[in-house]
């Protein structure tokens, strides 16, 4: 049992190096939201991120996509350096080739340097498993006998659907943040602090009114809605499924371990209603260091009316697509800052504190998975250092 000043067991990975690398090890096996399709929907694009503490990329080849950890087979120069881009997996240091199944089959002067041809030197890249869904990709570690996504996304699919299809446009932001991955998670999942962190945007109307938050779990994951009603999540995956939804105001869904969506409502001066989608995720780097992964989608929109109204319609589309990225900033910002505090402190952080049950019960619900999670990778892989 931790003492009372001991740090709490979910914060250990925040304060301790060893713990953080684990804990990644365990959460590898997860799938885990890697990026949206739109970022290797040509032939030869690629997007490089981290998947349980490893730097990887998803690369596209064809119809299909692969993914690959981001070390070179000869001696471990990253193969993928920028963010994204398109082209062939050529390493920069020795200028070994790879082909679609990771294979180095182009190897410079391979006879002389090794005696062989570079099909029985048999280097290969370290493959991940990658599969999209929607508009959606997702990755882990190999493991054959592992749940499917399907099974993985349970009562989130239809809604994931519905809030990210496939082919969307999107702007692309993020930037690293002094603050473990926790930490960021948490605060997506706190709808208590919108009064103190947000003033002038989510806290500007005050308090949110328990009663009309509903909080709905389901698997490893949950959602956040306003919508009334007596079984709101129902309506909400109904009118996903036959493609109708709108939120009311916001509907969040947050899968396991770090992926938000959430579709927000806003209207223009003449009461046009336009949805966007924000996607959030926190690459886990370091113990006290994520790296924030976002994308604005275009949600859906009524078609321009006809005549003055349309041309309204037009510049208003057009203000909103500036203003939305600016005040998703301005809130993510806050957040971060809020994080880096807690960060700062994080040695000092105990198991007691006090979650409130109307406000930020979503923060328990992670936890609980996140324990669960860790520990089962610790009971299937006892050779990994202790957390
Ligand atoms: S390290 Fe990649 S080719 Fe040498
Ligand atoms: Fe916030």
């Amino acid at each position: 049992m931790p003492s009372a000043d001991q740090p709490a067991e979910w914060v250990r990975a925040a304060v301790d190096p060893a713990a953080f690398t684990a804990e990644q090890q365990a959460l590898g096996r997860v799938w885990t939201f890697l990026c949206l399709d739109g970022e290797v929907a040509q032939d030869g694009q690629w997007f490089r991120t981290d998947l349980g503490g490893r730097s990887v990329f998803i690369q596209r080849f064809g119809d299909r996509l692969r993914g690959f950890e981001n070390v070179c087979a000869h001696r471990f120069h990253p193969i993928r350096r920028e963010r994204s881009g398109k082209g062939a997996m050529v390493c920069a240091f020795h200028h070994w080739r790879y082909n679609a199944e990771g294979q180095a089959l182009g190897i410079p002067v391979c006879d002389e340097a090794y005696g062989c041809l570079p099909k029985q030197l048999n280097a290969h890249l370290k493959p991940i498993e990658v599969e999209a869904f929607a508009g959606l990709v997702f990755g882990r570690f190999p493991d054959p006998e592992g749940e499917t996504l399907a099974d993985f996304l349970g009562d989130a699919a239809p809604m994931l659907a519905a809030l990210c299809p496939p082919g969307s446009t999107f702007t692309r932001f993020g930037g690293e943040v002094p603050a473990n991955w926790k930490f960021l998670t948490h605060v997506t999942l706190d709808d208590y602090h919108i009064v103190a962190v947000h003033p002038s945007t989510f806290g500007a109307n005050g308090y949110l009114k328990a009663k009309e938050v509903t909080y709905a779990r389901f698997g490893r994951h949950s959602a956040y809605t306003t919508e009334p009603g007596d079984d709101p999540l129902a309506g909400v995956l109904a009118d996903c499924r036959a493609g109708t939804y709108r939120a009311r105001d916001y509907l969040i869904v947050n899968l396991f371990p770090t992926f938000g969506a959430s579709q927000f409502h806003t209207i223009d001066l003449l009461g046009r209603s336009y949805y966007s989608v924000m996607v959030l995720r926190y690459a886990p780097l370091a113990h006290d260091r994520s790296r924030l992964e976002g994308w604005l989608i275009d949600g859906p929109i009524a078609p321009p009316r006809p005549g003055l109204l349309g041309v309204f319609d037009r510049f208003a589309q057009k203000m909103i697509a500036r203003i939305v990225p600016f005040f998703a900033r301005r809130v993510l910002a806050e957040d971060n800052a809020v994080c880096e505090g807690q960060q700062s402190v994080a040695r000092q952080i105990t198991e007691d504190q006090r979650l409130s049950p109307a406000f930020e019960k979503r923060i328990g619900w992670f936890e609980e998975t996140y324990a669960a999670e860790v520990s089962a990778a610790r009971e299937t892989a006892p050779s990994q250092p202790p957390m």
